[in-house]
Parts: C-alpha cells; sequence; structure tokens
C-alpha cells in the first residue's frame, strides 16, 4: 500500500501544535487570516509580539482546510517561536512543503501558512503604526485644548 502522506504530516496533523486563538484587540497579537480560492479552505494564524525587541514570543494558530494546510500550519507556529519579525517573511512555502514532503496538488496548502504568516506580522505592524500615531497625536490635542 503506497504511503500517501509524509510521517511528519501525519504527526503534525494527528497531534497539532499550537492550536488556539489570542484576543485579536490585544496590540502586541497580529492575526492573519487568509482563504484558498483553490479549495475554499481558511487559515487563521496569530503572533504575539514583544514590542522592545520585535521578537514572535507567542503563535498560535486555527486551521478549516485539509490535513496538509493543518500541518503547514502547525510547522510555521513552531519556526516563528522566538524569531524576529523580519525572518519570518522570509519563509517560503517552498521550505514548509519540503519539509512536509508534499505533493504539486498539496503546495497550495502550504502557500496558505505562509501568506498567513505574512499577514500577521502586517497586522500587527499596522496596529503599532496606529497605536504610535495615537500617541504623538496625543500631546498636540492636549496643548490646544490648553
Ligand atoms: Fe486547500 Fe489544502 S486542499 S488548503
Amino acid at each position: 500500500k503506497p504511503r500517501m502522506y509524509h510521517e511528519r504530516v501525519v504527526d503534525h496533523y494527528s497531534n497539532p501544535r499550537n492550536v488556539g486563538s489570542f484576543d485579536k484587540k490585544d496590540p502586541n497579537v497580529g492575526t492573519g487570516l487568509v482563504g484558498a480560492p483553490a479549495c475554499g479552505d481558511v487559515m487563521k494564524l496569530q503572533i504575539r509580539v514583544d514590542d522592545e525587541s520585535g521578537k514572535i514570543v507567542d503563535a498560535c494558530f486555527k486551521t478549516f482546510g485539509c490535513g496538509s494546510a493543518i500541518a503547514s500550519s502547525s510547522v510555521v507556529t513552531e519556526w516563528v517561536k522566538g524569531k524576529q519579525m523580519e525572518e519570518v517573511l522570509s519563509i517560503k512555502n517552498t521550505e514548509i512543503a519540503k519539509h512536509l514532503s508534499l505533493p504539486p496538488v498539496k503546495l497550495h496548502c502550504s502557500m496558505l501558512a505562509e501568506d498567513a504568516i505574512k499577514a500577521a506580522v502586517k497586522d500587527y505592524e499596522t496596529k503599532r503604526a496606529k497605536s504610535n500615531s495615537i500617541e504623538e497625536a496625543a500631546p498636540v490635542k492636549k496643548a490646544a485644548d490648553a
């Protein structure tokens, strides 16, 4: 009987790491929510970032999708923990696919994980830029009130 999936896929699928959710409104949390047009599967990947160092201190995911997508997101949450945000932006879906020995038809599943981590970093940065501009704007407003 041919083995369809690599044992790492089976491992991450049957025992996914870091399944869960963080509070989306937490200023230290970045949320990436992406969908695969090819199959309609959806992946939510979240990171918790340390403001000072820009380091990802925690990550979690929820994936409504196939086994390869679940395994890909599980792997990525492990890879990003303890890394700098800039570092994880260079994670390529091909690395994930290689690690899991995904067949070509399952490449888009690993793409979902690459897109999700990028989206999570972007979300965090957007939030942070917004809160910075509020902090900067606050003294101006106070001065105007006075
Ligand atoms: Fe679409 Fe795997 S089949 S994410």
